[in-house]
């Protein structure tokens, strides 16, 4: 009987840690989640964002749902979505998200999810990908919505206000599409 947990407990175990080797060997991005001064940044540059009441706000590659929580948190009112790609981090933030009646987390790929009704966008994702994520943001959302880049943030692009700590890289709002300086 311990016998089998025990193979059990290895075989699940290799299953989770190749299913997340797996989608970050894909998306190129690992699955760190947000330190506690970086959410803390986010939270702070979208207070003062302006946003709606009732805002839609969507983390782009929501991890284990660290950030999706605290943003739940932080605005009750609002109804926060995470869309995330790979299967166990995915499992865990349902698993996180399960007592909060504004937040949801699903497993999909943010390229073919429908960010119309956003009226703020998270990210924390890698170089690499910011280019695809720029266009993206182009194609979906509206004029005037609030998009928060964590760490890696987008060329060409304007920032309204950012944050920075002393060990890490900055934080930054954009309002999109954010051609040109706009006050946030
Ligand atoms: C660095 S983690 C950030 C997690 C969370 N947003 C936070 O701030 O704590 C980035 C996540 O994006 C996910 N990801 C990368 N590309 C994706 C895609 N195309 N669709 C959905 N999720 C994606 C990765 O699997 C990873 O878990």
């Amino acid at each position: 009987m311990s016998a089998i947990f025990w193979y059990l407990t290895v075989l699940l175990t290799v299953v989770v840690c190749l299913s997340i080797a797996l989608t970050v060997a894909v998306t190129g991005v690992p699955t760190l989640p947000s330190s506690s001064s970086e959410v803390d940044d986010v939270i702070a540059l979208l207070k003062r964002a302006q946003l709606p009441e009732h805002a839609v706000i969507f983390d782009l590659g929501s991890g284990w749902g660290t950030l999706v929580v605290a943003l739940a948190k932080a605005f009750p009112n609002a109804s926060v979505h995470g869309v995330e790609i790979s299967p166990f981090p995915y499992l865990i933030s349902r698993l996180r998200t399960g007592g909060l009646a504004n937040a949801s987390v699903r497993w999909e790929n943010f390229f073919r999810s429908d960010l119309k009704q956003a009226d703020a966008i998270t990210c924390y994702l890698m170089p690499g990908l910011m280019p695809s994520v720029c266009e993206l943001l182009d194609k979906n959302l509206k004029p005037g919505t609030r998009v928060i880049a964590n760490t890696f943030l987008f060329r060409g692009r304007t920032i309204s206000t950012a944050r920075q700590g002393a060990l890490r890289g900055p934080v930054a709002l954009y309002v999109w599409p954010a051609r040109h300086w706009v006050a946030a």
